[in-house]
C-alpha cells in the first residue's frame, strides 16, 4: 500500500526565503504585506493609541506585522520614536512594574551637538531600550528638513542642512541597530509640514530634491543601513510618496542600493495596489479591506503576483533578523540609571549659549538666590508631543537642577506659580502620552509688584520661555514662533527692574525649534537655548548655567531675524491658505542660510553659531592640492585659547564656481568636533572632500557635475565666523554620477536664484 505523504510546511529560517514564499498562499502573502491591526478585535488601546495586536505582545507600540505561524514567521513590533521608546509605561495586567523608557532630548537637540559619536552612544542606549522592551524596529530617526520653522514636528527632525541631518541620522540609527535591533528612517519625503500632511501637493523641483530633500536620507541611509524606510503622508509632485516607484525603487534602490523593506506612515497613501507594485513592502498599521483588495487585484489580474512575492521577500529577510525571530529574552528592565546619565550628557552637549554679555554666565559664585520666572521652569518641556512623546519616569524640574547645584531659588516667587499650577490643574500636561496636544496652560504674567519684591530678595533673574509643538499641526506664527506681548513686556519689565539693582538677567529657551529673537533679546544679558532636552531637563541647564558644563552646542538652524526673511515663509503651508491642497517650495535649494548667505540676509543667529565660555582659535588651514584630482585633503588646527576647558566645531564650508548653474554662496561640507581641549591644547582635523562632495545635480542632464572652477574652502567656528580660507582648482568638468530623470514637477515653475551680489 502506497504511503500517504503528508508535507510538511518549510519554516522560515530553515528553508530558504524562495522556499517559504513558494508555500506561502496568496491569502498568506497579502496579509503579511498589510499590519497586523487588520486583525486586530480592539482597534485602540488603553491609553489611546493606535494599534494592531500589540496590546498583546508590547503595550503602546505602534503596530506590527502579523505573524504567520504554519511557516514559522512570527509578528514583528514596531514602536515610535525618535526622542526614546514609546511604549506605555504601566499595563492592565501588571501592576508591580513599570515600562518607562529614557527621554532623550530631542532631535533639534542631538544635531546641536554636532556631535556624531555622542548621536551614536545616545542610539546605543536607546537601541538597548528597544531590545530590552522586546520592540524589533524603532520608528525612527526622523530626518525630514527644517525648511521652515513652523513645521510642528521639527523638534523630531534635525536640521535645514542635509549634511548635518544625513549624519546625525546615521549616527543614531547605527547606535541603535547596534543591539541587533532595527529603525524606520522617516518621513520619505517632504513631509515638511504638519497642515494638511495627508493629503497635500508638495511641488519641488528635482534640483532641490536631489540637493536637499533627498540628499539627507541619501547620506543617512549610506552611512547606516536601515532596516526600513518609512514613505511619507504627502503627495510629491502629484502623486503620494507611498505610490512612486520612481521614488521607492528607482531612487531608494536602483540608485542607492537600499536592501531593506519600505512600509507607509500609519494609514498613508490610497492606492494600496500601486503601493505594492511602488515597493512600499508594507501597509501600516493595516485594514482588513487592505488583504482582500490585494488577494482580488492579484485574481483579476491588476497587481501582479510575482510583485507581491518581492515585497513578502523583503519583509521576510528583515524578520530574519529580527529579536522577536531569534527568540531573544528581553528582560524588560534597561539600565534606566545609566541612560538617564546619557540623556543628560546629550543634553549639556546640544545646548546653544546665544548671548552671554559681560560674561552674566556661568552664573557668578556671589549669586546665591535666583529669581525663576516662566511655566517651563518649573514644569519643564522635555520634549513635542504625539507619536514622538515618550512614557519617561519622570523630569528634572529647574528647581530641583538649581537646587541640587546648591543654589536657592526666590521660594515667595516659586510659591506664586506653584499656585497658578494648583489653580489651573485641567490646562496642564495630561498629553504626555497621547497624540493629542498637552493642556495649553497660558503663560503666567507676575505682576510688578512681585517682580519688585523678587528683585529685592535674589541676586539674578532667570527667565525661561517654553514653546511645545507636535504631531497633527504647525506651530502658530504669533503665538509660538513670535514671543507675545504679554511674554515681550514681561521680560523687559524683569530686565528693567534687575538691572536698576545691578542684578544680571538670563533667558532659558525651552524650545523645540527656531522662535523670533528680535528685539527683546537686548533687554537681556544672556540666552541659553535649551531646547527641549528630555527627562534630565533642570539638571542639564543647570550644568551650563553653573559653568559645571561648558557649552559647545550650534545651532543646526538659521534664526531669522523676522519670519519673512525666512525663505519659505511665503509659501508656507501653502494654498489655498486655510486647507492647503499644494505647496510649492519656489526657494529649491535656497533653504536656511544657504539662502541667508547667498541673498545678504542677516539672521539675528547664523547657522554654526554657538557661544562658549572660553576662546578658540582656527589655523593652520592647508589643503593637499592646488589642483583638484580624485580628492583633496583639508587640514586645519583647532586651539583653545581661552581660560577653561571646552569643545569646539569646525565647520567647512565650500564655495563652489557658478559658471554653469546657480550656486549658494556656501554649503557646509564637513564638520568635526574636538574632545575637551584644556586651555592650550589643541587638535589637528583633516578632511577628504571628494568629487561627489562638490558636484551640483544639473537638472536637464539628470547629473551630479563638479563644474571646473575655483573652489574656496572656509574654515570656521558658525557659517558666518569664517577663520581661515584656501582655495583649489577644478580643472575641467567630472561628470560625478548620472541618475534617472525622474521626480518632475507637474507644473512648470523656476526656483528662486539669487539675484544681489553673494557674499
Ligand atoms: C507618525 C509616524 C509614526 C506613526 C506610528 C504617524 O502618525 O507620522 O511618525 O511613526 O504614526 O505611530
Amino acid at each position: 500500500m502506497a504511503q500517504k505523504v503528508t508535507k510538511v510546511a518549510p519554516q522560515l529560517g530553515k528553508a530558504s526565503i524562495k522556499d517559504i514564499v513558494a508555500a506561502m498562499t496568496l491569502e498568506e502573502k497579502a496579509t503579511l504585506v498589510v499590519g497586523a491591526e487588520s486583525k486586530a478585535s480592539s482597534g485602540k488601546l488603553a491609553d489611546g493609541t493606535a494599534i494592531g495586536q500589540t496590546d498583546k505582545m508590547v503595550p503602546g507600540a505602534a503596530g506590527n506585522t502579523a505573524a504567520i505561524l504554519r511557516l514559522g514567521i512570527p509578528s514583528l513590533v514596531f514602536a515610535d520614536g525618535p526622542a526614546g521608546l514609546r511604549i506605555a509605561a504601566t499595563r492592565k495586567d501588571d501592576n508591580t512594574k513599570t515600562y518607562f523608557a529614557t527621554g532623550f532630548p530631542v532631535g533639534s537637540s542631538l544635531a546641536s551637538t554636532w556631535n556624531v559619536n555622542l548621536v551614536e552612544k545616545v542610539g546605543k542606549a536607546f537601541g538597548n531600550e528597544v531590545k530590552e522592551y522586546g520592540v524589533d524596529i524603532l520608528l525612527g530617526p526622523g530626518v525630514n528638513i527644517h525648511r521652515n520653522p513652523l513645521n510642528g514636528r521639527n523638534f523630531e527632525y534635525y536640521s535645514e542642512d542635509p549634511l548635518l541631518s544625513g549624519k546625525m541620522g546615521a549616527a543614531l540609527i547605527n547606535g541603535i541597530q547596534s543591539n541587533g535591533v532595527g529603525t524606520s528612517i522617516k518621513h520619505f519625503i517632504a513631509n515638511n509640514q504638519e497642515t494638511s500632511r495627508g493629503s497635500v501637493n508638495a511641488i519641488i523641483s528635482e534640483r532641490a530634491l536631489r540637493e536637499i530633500y533627498l540628499r539627507d536620507f541619501r547620506i543617512a541611509i549610506a552611512g547606516s543601513n536601515p532596516w526600513t524606510v518609512m514613505s511619507s503622508y504627502n503627495k510629491l509632485n502629484g502623486t503620494y510618496t507611498a505610490e512612486r516607484h520612481d521614488l521607492l525603487t528607482t531612487i531608494l534602490r536602483d540608485e542607492w542600493k537600499f536592501t531593506g523593506f519600505v512600509m507607509t506612515d500609519w494609514f498613508g497613501g490610497k492606492d494600496w495596489i500601486a503601493e505594492m507594485k511602488a515597493g512600499n513592502d508594507l501597509l501600516m498599521p493595516g485594514r482588513e479591506n487592505q488583504i482582500k483588495a490585494l488577494v482580488d487585484a492579484v485574481k483579476n489580474k491588476t497587481l501582479n503576483e510575482s510583485v507581491l512575492n518581492t515585497n513578502v521577500e523583503r519583509i521576510l529577510a528583515v524578520i530574519l533578523k529580527s529579536p522577536t525571530f531569534l527568540k531573544y529574552q528581553y528582560s524588560d528592565k534597561p539600565d534606566l540609571k545609566a541612560h538617564a546619565n546619557i540623556a543628560r550628557e546629550a543634553a549639556d552637549e546640544g545646548m546653544v549659549l546665544l548671548k552671554n554679555n559681560s560674561k552674566a554666565l556661568p552664573i557668578s559664585k556671589s549669586v546665591k538666590v535666583i529669581a525663576a520666572f516662566g511655566d517651563s521652569f518649573y514644569n519643564p518641556i522635555a520634549g513635542g508631543y504625539g507619536s514622538g512623546d515618550v512614557n519617561k519616569a519622570y523630569v528634572i524640574s529647574g528647581n530641583e537642577g538649581l537646587l541640587d547645584a546648591g543654589f536657592k531659588i526666590d521660594t515667595k516667587l516659586a510659591g506664586v506659580y506653584y499656585e497658578y499650577f494648583k489653580n489651573n490643574k485641567e490646562l496642564m500636561l495630561p498629553g504626555i502620552t497621547g497624540v493629542r496636544p498637552p493642556g495649553i496652560l497660558p503663560e503666567m504674567v507676575v505682576a510688578d509688584k512681585n517682580i519688585e519684591e523678587s528683585a529685592e530678595n535674589s541676586d539674578l533673574a532667570l527667565i525661561t520661555i517654553g514653546r511645545n509643538s507636535g504631531e497633527g499641526e504647525d506651530r502658530k506664527l504669533e503665538t509660538n514662533y513670535k514671543l507675545t506681548p504679554e511674554e515681550k513686556q514681561q521680560i523687559a519689565m524683569i530686565a528693567h527692574t534687575f538691572h536698576k539693582k545691578g542684578k544680571k538677567v538670563v533667558v532659558v529657551l525651552n524650545v523645540g525649534g527656531a522662535i523670533e529673537m528680535d528685539p527683546w533679546q537686548s533687554d537681556v544679558d544672556a540666552i541659553l537655548l535649551a531646547w527641549q532636552p528630555g527627562q534630565e531637563a533642570g539638571f542639564a541647564v543647570t550644568d551650563v548655567l553653573s559653568g559645571k558644563i561648558n557649552p559647545s552646542g550650534k545651532l543646526p538652524d538659521t534664526f531669522f531675524e523676522k519670519y519673512s526673511d525666512v525663505p519659505s515663509a511665503g509659501n508656507f503651508p501653502g494654498t489655498p491658505k486655510d486647507k492647503p491642497e499644494q505647496v510649492i517650495y519656489k526657494e529649491g535649494i535656497y533653504v536656511g542660510y544657504r539662502y541667508a548667505d547667498s541673498f545678504n540676509i542677516k539672521p539675528s543667529y547664523e547657522f554654526g553659531y554657538g557661544l562658549s565660555f572660553t576662546d578658540f582659535s582656527i589655523t593652520n588651514l592647508k589643503l593637499s592640492a592646488k589642483d583638484f584630482s580624485g580628492s583633496i585633503m583639508a587640514t586645519a588646527k583647532v586651539k583653545n585659547i581661552g581660560h577653561v576647558a571646552g569643545k569646539q566645531v569646525i565647520q567647512l564650508y565650500i564655495s563652489a564656481p557658478s559658471n554653469t548653474i546657480d550656486k549658494p554662496a556656501q554649503e557646509l561640507k564637513a564638520f568635526g568636533k574636538t574632545k575637551l581641549l584644556k586651555p592650550g591644547e589643541s587638535q589637528t582635523f583633516t578632511f577628504r572632500i571628494t568629487a561627489a562632495d562638490l558636484a551640483s545635480y544639473h537638472t536637464e542632464k539628470s547629473q551630479w557635475v563638479t563644474d571646473p572652477g575655483k573652489y574656496t574652502v572656509k574654515a570656521g567656528a558658525s557659517s558666518r565666523d569664517i577663520q581661515q580660507k584656501a582655495s583649489f582648482e577644478v580643472p575641467k568638468s567630472i561628470l560625478v554620477e548620472t541618475d534617472h530623470a525622474v521626480l518632475k514637477p507637474q507644473i512648470e515653475f523656476e526656483d528662486e536664484k539669487p539675484t544681489t551680489a553673494k557674499n
